[in-house]
């Protein structure tokens, strides 16, 4: 029988009254960042990465009273089990070991008595000798054409990461095929996508850590009857079809050989899997050696992790920032905001990672979490979200706090826009902190030739309340290494938020439901008849029926 963890309730504990009775007396943010020394106080310095935690609306008998926090609620010590393959994941009777996953290949970690490292490594050697092998032209369709394109067909975890990772690697790509990614059902995606691609230079990476996911089957059931009308005959998939999967069995059963097969380990969750074989794509767009620096970036931040102290510690520090910001400052979500367009995948990514891993309302003991939990995180690149929502953000009334992550040095030559970037993310981050009062904007008004009665109307609606708490991520450059820790400092902040909280970060209970009634819904709407009449929702039965009106009632429920 597995084991529920008993976790502290984290508000119960003496820190958690500590910090409440501070919040309500923690100074507004021009008065702090007035204080001598803060940048460099605040200022956490980590792999290939600094943060600068100085715009947080803390101090430094907050930041004690968290750190008192992480102690009571066992975060700080937590953070080794993430090393060791203990079972964190009890709901789903599970070990959580995605570090194993970039740790060297002579390192023993072991899961019910296994050392993993001998399979992870083979299983990165052989996808990685794959990937040279499309790259270089070894490996070539049925027909001896080279490989130009790749299609991930995947969903979730299973290609947020390798796009996220693939995209933000372009500007310093070396020659490749081009990777597409197909993850949604609908049906346009596989209609503009198909027609533009050769079949005879196309290849398929069927992702699926459970080889169950319905669009993936669905995507991939499509894209092997294209193949086969294209020309290609049944014999040839085996040169255009890979997949990577627990489920080796399934996979096989889609027609593909032993060799075509990437295998996972249940103890790698889907959104933590990027490093596995599910970066395939990676390895395939950018090489063998970008894919092994990207390991080496993430393995550089899990030491720090395992091993900086806690007041030094960058996953550790974000993940106090946004629990005082969410449970004791009231903030109701997280703007992701990275500034350069290399990143533009960088919300939807943290956003499963934060919000599938975090989003849930009891502790691993099933006992409900008396306070606020998980992170809304949304966002886009900066510097076009400051000409669309971030007005809100100025001048709104919901409290948010923001993280801007900005790297340093870029991958191009137009510094004098890299210049422009960094200006506006700077100014931003001030904005949102300091804000605007009405004596400067009247002053302001009236030092431009505005009357003082008129600068009076005037001024309400351009003061900007400021004292919005944000985090800046400042990112050596765009390399592999950096990206790797950046990741990797995000998966480690989303398990020490858990484990502040007390949740199980690596289940995703939640959305079993959706499937389950999509499955219902989806045979009453091909099948019709008592399929439809079962439904036990009367608004969804009377949708299923405007749905086949609407198409001139075609389908079998109309027979
Ligand atoms: O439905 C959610 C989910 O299970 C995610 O956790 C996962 O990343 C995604 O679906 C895809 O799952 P799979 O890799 O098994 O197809």
């Amino acid at each position: 029988m597995t084991e529920y963890a008993a976790r502290p309730d984290p508000t119960a504990g003496a820190a958690w009254a500590r910090l409440t009775e501070l919040a309500p007396k923690v100074p507004g943010l021009r008065d702090l960042l007035a204080e001598p020394g803060r940048f460099a106080a605040m200022r956490v310095d980590a792999p290939h990465l600094a943060l600068d935690l100085s715009r947080q609306r803390w101090t430094d008998a907050v930041r004690a009273a968290l750190l008192d926090l992480a102690t009571e609620t066992g975060t700080t010590d937590a953070r080794a089990e993430l090393f060791r393959g203990n079972a964190l994941n009890p709901t789903e009777r599970r070990a959580v070991l995605h570090t194993a996953l970039r740790a060297p290949a002579d390192a023993v970690i072991e899961v019910d008595g296994t050392n993993v490292m001998p399979a992870v490594h083979e299983a990165l050697d052989r996808m990685l000798a794959f990937a040279e092998d499309v790259r270089e032209g070894r490996w070539r369709g049925a027909g001896g054409a080279p490989i130009e394109h790749v299609v991930n067909i995947g969903i979730g975890g299973s290609a947020l990461g390798p796009a996220l990772v693939c995209e933000a690697l372009e500007p310093s790509a070396t020659p490749g095929p081009t990777v597409h990614f197909l993850a949604n059902v609908d049906g346009h995606e596989v209609h503009s996508l198909l027609p533009t691609l050769p079949p005879e230079r196309t290849l398929f990476v069927i992702a699926s850590k459970s080889f169950g996911t319905l669009e993936t089957k669905v995507n991939a059931e499509t894209a092997r009857s294209w193949f086969l009308e294209r020309g290609g005959r049944v014999e040839d998939i085996a040169r255009h079809f890979v997949a990577v999967s627990t489920n080796l069995d399934a996979a096989g059963a889609f027609g593909l050989p032993a060799e075509n097969l990437f295998p996972l380990w249940d103890w790698v969750g889907g959104r933590y899997s990027l490093w596995s074989p599910i970066g395939l794509p990676i390895a395939l767009r950018h090489g063998a050696a970008a894919f092994r620096r990207l390991l080496a970036g993430a393995r550089a931040m899990d030491e720090h992790f395992r091993d900086a102290p806690p007041e030094a510690n960058a996953p550790l520090q974000l993940a106090l920032a946004e629990t005082w910001n969410t449970n004791f400052l009231g903030c109701e979500s997280l703007a992701l905001l990275p500034y350069t367009s290399a990143l533009a995948r960088l919300p939807d990514y943290l956003q499963q990672l934060e919000m599938e891993s975090n989003g849930k309302g009891v502790r691993d003991d099933g006992h409900p979490v008396a306070a606020r939990t998980g992170t809304i995180l949304w966002g886009n690149v900066g510097t076009t979200g400051q000409h669309a929502y971030h007005q809100l953000l100025h001048q709104g009334t919901q409290p948010f706090s923001a993280e801007f992550v900005l790297p340093l040095r870029m991958g191009h030559r137009h510094d004098d826009h890299h210049e422009w970037l960094v200006a506006h993310c700077f100014a931003q981050a001030e904005a949102f902190a300091h804000g605007r009062d009405e004596t400067e904007v009247r002053a302001a008004l009236e030092a431009g030739g505005t009357n003082a009665e008129d600068a009076a109307r005037a001024a309400p609606h351009r003061v900007l309340p400021g004292d919005h708490p944000s985090t800046l991520v400042l990112l050596e450059d765009l390399s592999p290494e950096s990206l790797g820790a950046l990741v990797a400092l995000h998966e480690h902040k989303v398990f020490a938020q858990g484990r502040l909280w007390g949740i199980n970060s690596f289940d995703q209970w939640g959305v079993e439901l959706g499937k389950v009634l999509g499955d219902r819904i989806h045979g009453a709407l091909t099948r019709g008849g008592d399929a439809l009449e079962a439904l036990p929702d009367a608004t969804t039965r009377e949708l299923v029926r405007v749905f086949l009106d609407a198409r001139g009632g075609r389908g079998a429920a109309e027979t």
